[in-house]
């Protein structure tokens, strides 16, 4: 992965610069939130998929590099909702922005981000990208409500729960890679063979994510472990290991999604039980199948250096600890 971003260090490094624009504004809470989340550590993989989706198809234009701060843009602004509404005090590692200013403000600036990345989609003028980021952001906010909805509920099913994952997090980075073939001069076949890429890389994402919330090592993945069951949230390695349970395992889990807080004890029980039961493994075995999906669709171009790139990257998003 390291090759990955050195061979786009140049076009990464115009992304972050084209952030301090993005944040021109005349109140300075926008700034000091806005830069507080943008350097946190974020992997940056939207934009480096909007980049190298973009160059794969042959576009060497000034059109990506905004586009690309765009996307991470609207992945921030999620973020900040989202740790709103998930009343999450860490984020990467540090101080998530409503533990720091509050829930008003942390959606207000979420608001701006969201807002403003529509703005300077609407100055780029492609009717093509807006509908694409509009249908995504779309799909997301109804990924979430969707996951809302199924909060604490322990029959919830492994279809309800891809359909979850596919729109809160896959559909965006899915439109990242639609957006940058369509920078270049792909047909429709190259076009939807990227998206389908970035769509199996973005379930793949997740998949891993939800892993990492019970065997992640916190320092590394800078949230706390053990935090989705937590919130209610039933992901794939405690549909798996609930298939497996025992009714004793069922009930205590029954018990633990309506608790408020977890002490050190159910951590330790979720964690162990849920490994035990074979939850992560399966979780993994399916973000691998995934994973090779999306490397198939790619064989629709030619061997080159990107193409090369995204197989990395799509490797990289299930061998990753943070
Ligand atoms: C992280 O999931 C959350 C998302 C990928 C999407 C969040 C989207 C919204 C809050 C709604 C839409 C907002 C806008 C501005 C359109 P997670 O909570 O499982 O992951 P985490 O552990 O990183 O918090
Ligand atoms: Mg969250």
């Amino acid at each position: 992965m390291a090759a990955v971003v050195r061979m786009m260090e140049a076009e990464l490094a115009a992304v972050e610069r084209q952030f301090e624009r993005n944040l021109d504004s005349r109140v300075p809470l926008i700034q000091t939130v806005g830069r507080y989340v943008l350097t946190s550590g974020g992997k940056r993989i939207r934009p480096l998929l909007l980049l190298l989706s973009a160059r794969l198809c042959g576009y060497r234009g000034d059109r990506a590099v905004p586009l690309a701060s765009i996307v991470e843009f609207i992945h921030t602004a999620t973020l900040l909702h989202d740790d709103v509404v998930d009343d999450a005090d860490l984020r990467r590692g540090q101080k998530s922005a409503n533990t720091v200013w509050g829930n008003e403000a942390t959606v207000l600036v979420g608001d701006f981000l969201f807002s403003k990345s529509f703005s300077l989609m609407v100055g780029d003028g492609d009717l093509r990208v807006l509908r694409a980021m509009a249908d995504a952001t779309t799909a997301l906010a109804e990924g979430e409500i969707l996951e809302l909805l199924k909060t604490c509920d322990l029959d919830v099913t492994v279809e309800e729960y891809l359909d979850v994952i596919r729109n809160k997090t896959a559909v965006l980075i899915a439109a990242a890679c639609e957006v940058g073939a369509l920078l270049g001069v792909a047909d429709e076949g190259r076009v939807a063979a990227l998206k389908g890429y970035g769509m199996d890389v973005g379930i793949a994402f997740q998949l891993v994510d939800d892993c990492l919330d019970f065997v992640g090592d916190r320092e590394r993945f800078g949230k706390p472990v053990g935090a989705d069951l937590e919130e209610g949230k039933i992901t794939l390695p405690v549909i798996h290991a609930l298939g497996a349970a025992t009714d004793e395992e069922r009930d205590r889990v029954a018990r633990l999604v309506e608790q408020d807080a977890f002490s050190d004890d159910d951590r330790a029980w979720v964690r162990e039980f849920v490994v035990r039961r074979g939850g992560v493994d399966a979780a993994l075995g399916m973000a691998r199948d995934r994973v090779e999906q999306a490397k198939a669709r790619l064989a629709a171009f030619p061997a080159c250096p990107e193409r090369e790139a995204l197989g990395v990257v799509a490797d990289y998003v299930v061998a990753r600890d943070r």
